[in-house]
């Protein structure tokens, strides 16, 4: 007879959605769609969120749009996609036949886009279960900030994606000296909870070329150059703000990163940069991320979120 490990429960739940683990993929670096199906089995994922949609295609920056940098790398790809149309309708079937649970990460460079994007969702499939709102671009109606660098601009766009019936995960940056107030801001416009964080405004020099390495000019920072940055993001806003759901992102390599993001205060984790490495990352941190759990006598992995909060 085959003798099972010890059982551990990885369920987490995120306000409304409840999750089998806490392990996602990062938007933007798990292709558009089911592309990591060749890879491992996207329904044993808690989720798969999908490269940011705007309402219409758009063709990202010019290359080159990554450079490996100490401890991670740049990338400035400029948000290039399909358009939400054409995403509903060429890649949301594969992830939905693959039993993915699905969140569809959106945004704009007006508010407006925001709305109409999260219009287009609202009759979409039940395999979507929540909206992440990407407020890291910057904000074409207010200059050329960054939406997530103002409470009012963010609350703005939370507001319009409302437009989507779904529950609304905002993705904030770290390159902003207010982000509780940001956060703050966000929850009382409507989000179910905080995904922490994007990339970090980053820039790398071509010596050479006397120019910067990237076709976009800066870039943003990701890998385990970000994850102490994004591991004091997560503990500061869990701090903050108690009862609101977090999912940490930045730098997660391992089980051992996962861990972390949850003893900071996050319900749940995404993997990135780790997925451009090795496309089975996400697999490989959960499944480190049980054994972790098994070695260290936890039962249930949600007992873990917010134990180093002090
Ligand atoms: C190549 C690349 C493309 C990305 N595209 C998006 C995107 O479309 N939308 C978004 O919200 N974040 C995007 N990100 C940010 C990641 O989702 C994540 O927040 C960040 O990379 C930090 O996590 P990591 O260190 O695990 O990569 C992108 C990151 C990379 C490296």
């Amino acid at each position: 007879m085959r003798r099972r490990g010890p059982q551990v429960d990885c369920t987490t739940t995120i306000g409304t959605v409840v999750l089998p683990n806490p392990v996602m993929t990062a938007s933007g670096t798990a292709g558009h769609g089911a592309e990591l199906s060749a890879y491992l089995e996207l329904s044993e994922l808690g989720a798969v969120v999908v490269k940011s949609l705007s309402a219409e295609p758009w063709p990202g920056n010019p290359p080159p749009r990554l450079k490996p940098v100490a401890g991670g790398m740049l990338n400035s790809v400029g948000l290039q996609g399909p358009g939400i149309a054409a995403w509903l309708a060429d890649h949301l079937p594969a992830l939905e036949a693959a039993g993915a649970r699905v969140v569809v990460s959106i945004w704009g460079r007006r508010v407006d886009d925001y709305a109409r994007v999260a219009a287009r969702l609202a009759a979409a499939s039940g395999a979507i279960v929540a909206v992440e709102i990407n407020v890291s671009c910057p904000n074409l109606d207010d200059g050329r900030e960054m939406f997530a660098r103002s409470p009012a601009a963010t609350a703005e766009v939370v507001e319009a994606a409302g437009a989507a019936g779904l529950p609304r995960w905002v993705k904030l940056s770290p390159g902003t000296a207010n982000l509780v107030e940001v956060a703050t801001a966000a929850v009382g416009a409507g989000a179910a909870a905080l995904t922490l964080v994007n990339t970090l405004p980053a820039l790398a020099i071509r010596t050479d070329l006397r120019r910067g390495a990237i076709g976009g000019g800066g870039g943003g920072l990701s890998g385990p150059a970000l994850h102490a940055v994004a591991l004091r993001a997560v503990a500061d806003v869990s701090e903050a703000l108690p009862a609101v759901p977090i999912i940490g992102v930045g730098g997660v390599m391992s089980g051992i990163g996962a861990v972390e993001f949850l003893l900071a205060g996050a319900a749940a984790v995404e993997v990135g940069t780790a997925t451009l490495l090795d496309p089975h990352a996400p697999a490989r941190v959960l499944a480190e991320l049980r054994g972790w759990c098994v070695a260290n006598g936890v039962t249930r992995v949600a007992e873990l979120i917010g134990g180093a909060r002090g």
